[in-house]
């Protein structure tokens, strides 16, 4: 994969596609900047280097029309925020006259910002004419928007027909610390897997079931593999359609040896409520009224062992409702073992990602991943459209 170092910038056109898709409130204020932060190694190098440095991404699903609700104008203002120093332009536009203007009006080191890609149908559609069209404006693209990777769009894919192609920075090391973590990691090899649904994460079982040393499952998903295992999870949330589905995991663990480690107890709450009346129960106990929304003491001291003895650790979902105080311990003691970890800890995934960030420890993990659904499918061993543009041809 050839990179942004492999290239002489000064004077060219550096045409970027980040991921700028970050959360807004309602008065359009930023609030996660994490992505765009993380798109700054990037920009500063190209601008240094004397590149004119033009940045494209979507924001929200504005479904193919221009809505002002998602311009990448505030965006474009924080980033000058942040780069102080550097002057940060924005386009009204992605293509076309506006684009080119305001592309025309730069000089060497400038930044600008292009509006929302997804204002064009053509864009998801990843259509062709509107590939040419971004391609005018750039002489190198340069794909740095993980977070985008796995959909094959116009401004993430097609755009690699029509100019040469690179990976960015916030690109390489994702693709870099998450591939390595696969393909040949320090063992022990531990992988903890949780969130709502079996069905979210089968692909991605299956896919390191076969790699790890052990693999620690919890959540709402493990409810259906306690299920499967002859107990009463009364009121929790089981997956009814997915019960033969972790049957197979459960076999295909078997086969493979690999350690697949589910919860001993849980916190069993009366309601799914913030204020609900909770105790620890061992999961062939819970009462009939009951259901689980955390993993409780014992499953805590198991998995932690697992992760603090282990060389590579991957974190993908969490271990309860860690949204109400109550069932939050589970997934914050997962965020500290990895910690603690002699390790490379790898955090993948939107839900465990707001876990860290919530616990202060985002800065003390190896990697925290900017991909939501583009790190699910990099776990589950897809080869991402935005990453096998970049390759060399
Ligand atoms: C994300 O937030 O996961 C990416 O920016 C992709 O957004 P999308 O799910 O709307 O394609």
């Amino acid at each position: 994969k050839k990179t942004i170092e492999d290239v002489q910038w000064q004077g060219k056109r550096a045409l970027v596609r980040v991921d700028f898709n970050v959360p807004m409130n309602d008065r359009g204020e930023i609030t996660d900047d994490t992505r765009v932060r993380a798109a700054i190694p990037t920009i500063t190098y190209l601008s240094q280097h004397g590149a004119r440095v033009i940045l494209m991404s979507h924001l929200g699903r504005p479904k193919g029309e221009r809505n002002e609700k998602y311009s990448l104008r505030p965006v474009a203002n924080h980033l000058q925020e942040l780069l102080k120093g550097i002057r940060v332009s924005f386009a009204d536009d992605c293509i076309g006259d506006t684009a080119k203007a305001a592309v025309e009006a730069l000089t060497d080191g400038d930044v600008l910002v292009l509006e929302n890609v997804r204002f064009y149908a053509g864009e998801e559609k990843n259509d062709e004419e509107l590939a040419k069209a971004f391609a005018e404006l750039g002489d190198v693209f340069v794909g740095d928007a993980f977070g985008t990777a796995h959909r094959a769009h116009a401004s993430t894919a097609g755009i690699a027909a029509y100019l040469p192609s690179v990976a960015g920075f916030l690109m390489e090391k994702e693709v870099g610390i998450m591939g390595e973590a696969l393909a040949s990691p320090k063992r022990p090899f531990v992988a903890i897997i949780g969130g709502a649904k079996v069905s979210d994460k089968i692909n991605v079982i299956e896919n390191l079931l076969p790699k790890v040393d052990a693999l620690l499952i919890g959540g709402g998903m493990a409810n259906t593999f306690l299920a499967v295992q002859g107990n009463d999870m009364a009121k929790s949330l089981v997956e009814a359609d997915a019960l033969e589905t972790a049957k197979r995991l459960l076999d295909v663990a078997k086969e493979h040896n690999s350690r697949l480690l589910l919860p001993t107890d849980v916190i069993a709450a009366k309601a799914f409520a913030a204020d609900a009346e909770h105790a620890v129960r061992k999961v062939s106990e819970l009462a009939a009224d009951e259901m689980a929304l955390d993993i409780g003491p014992d499953s805590i001291a198991l998995f932690q062992a697992e992760i603090k003895a282990a060389k590579t650790v991957i974190w993908n979902g969490p271990m309860g409702v860690f949204e109400m105080p109550a069932f939050a311990k589970g997934t914050f003691a997962i965020a500290e073992a990895m910690v603690e970890a002699d390790a490379t800890t790898i955090v993948g995934g939107g839900d465990s990602v707001a876990a860290v960030e919530q616990a202060g420890v985002a800065d003390k993990m190896t990697h925290v991943s900017t991909g939501g659904g583009a790190s699910l499918e990099f776990l589950e061993g897809k080869k991402l459209p935005g990453v096998a543009v970049l390759e060399d041809k």
